[in-house]
């Protein structure tokens, strides 16, 4: 018998199906570093998310300028958001001070620490960094221990490390805290140029960690950027490892990536909305891994209602990525041992 077709609803007579409105979330967010560099677009950019029904802009009382100023501002959005501000002086411990901005938080987004200037590895700034996300960390593991926390603090692929560890010794999810490495991908999207494609239809994924040659572009993995000629794809990873101190060049000084960057940590904060909000999305992130023998990796996962529901497998390698990635775990083993260091010695 020959099978029978399905006639489509204007055949039937009918119109087309209403679109259901999609249901959104009503979350609340936090920006630690709210009014820096980073942080105030980044702010800007989750004020204008409809999944968020509260954002905390929370920042020292030396910033740029004062949290309660750019919450006053953002609050005038036609947008849903309640925005509000929270200061805290210089010295005093985030956990001794943020109990209502970050109670009840569902992500807390920590753009915080010095940035690099020129002629400085993001390793450099370690030490420093790392005592600065401790005190957010803590206060987070203290007042919203469920909430996603996504780091924006280099060097990412030691600090993570750290505050997972952290995170773990006081009997909470690691899997909770997420490297932001999302701009390595927006970049190596960005950079697939000549083709086609406008860069927001391409999707590399870009995997391993966020510092030089950890940062691996996997161009074999998207269709656009699988059509490169073999021999151009050395430059093209290089341009994306060394991205980040094109920028620091650039600015003279004057700090590093900052609205690059708050696209691409809105980028992935939204996703994590999404995905609490059941729509799952999939994102590069440096978090706890087990799809290679390095015990953190940035790697595929998927957000769903619960944060990351699932992590996926490395795919398929060429021969170039799969070189690349010895190369990777070379540096990455390092630098995964000294957070494991800092969390071994001050927690
Ligand atoms: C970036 O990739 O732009 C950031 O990690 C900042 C930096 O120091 O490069």
């Amino acid at each position: 018998p020959r099978p029978r077709r399905r006639r489509s609803r204007r055949a039937k007579g009918k119109g087309p199906r209403a679109k259901e409105p999609r249901k959104t979330g009503e979350f609340k967010v936090c920006v630690c570093g709210g009014a820096g560099g980073i942080g105030q677009p980044l702010c800007l950019l989750m004020a204008m998310d409809p999944n968020v029904k509260e954002l905390c802009v929370f920042d020292l009382n030396v910033a740029m300028v004062p949290a309660q100023g750019v919450a006053t501002d953002l609050g005038h959005l036609e947008k849903k958001a309640a925005v509000k501000g929270y200061v805290m002086e210089v010295g005093q411990k985030p956990v001794d001070n943020l109990e209502e901005c970050l109670t009840g938080c569902h992500l807390v987004l920590i753009p915080a620490g010095m940035p690099r200037k020129p002629g400085q590895t993001r390793d450099d700034l370690f030490k420093i960094n790392a005592d600065i996300a401790k005190g957010i960390v803590e206060a987070c593991a203290k007042y919203c221990p469920d909430a996603m926390l996504g780091m924006i603090v280099n060097p990412v692929n030691s600090v993570v490390p750290a505050m997972a560890e952290l995170y773990k010794k006081k009997g909470l999810d690691p899997m909770k805290i997420v490297g932001i490495t999302t701009l390595d991908v927006v970049r190596a999207n960005k950079f697939v140029v000549r083709l086609p494609a406008p860069p927001d239809r391409v999707n590399v994924p870009v995997i391993g960690g966020h510092a030089g040659t950890t940062i691996l572009p996997l161009f074999s993995q998207d269709k656009h950027a699988k059509t490169i000629d073999a021999e151009k794809i050395p430059d093209l990873d290089k341009h994306v490892q060394d991205a980040g101190t094109d920028v620091v060049n650039a600015k003279n000084g004057k700090g590093s990536a900052t609205l690059s960057m708050a696209y691409a940590g809105a980028r992935l904060g939204k996703s994590v909305l999404a995905g609490l909000a059941g729509q799952r999305r999939t994102e590069c992130a440096y978090c706890k891994s087990e799809i290679t023998d390095l015990p953190y990796f940035a790697q595929k996962v998927v957000f769903g209602k619960e944060g990351i529901s699932k992590v996926l497998p490395l795919g398929e390698l060429n021969e170039y990525e799969t070189k690349r990635l010895e190369e990777v775990k070379v540096q990455l083993k390092g630098e995964i041992e000294s957070g494991l260091k800092y969390a071994e010695e001050n927690s």
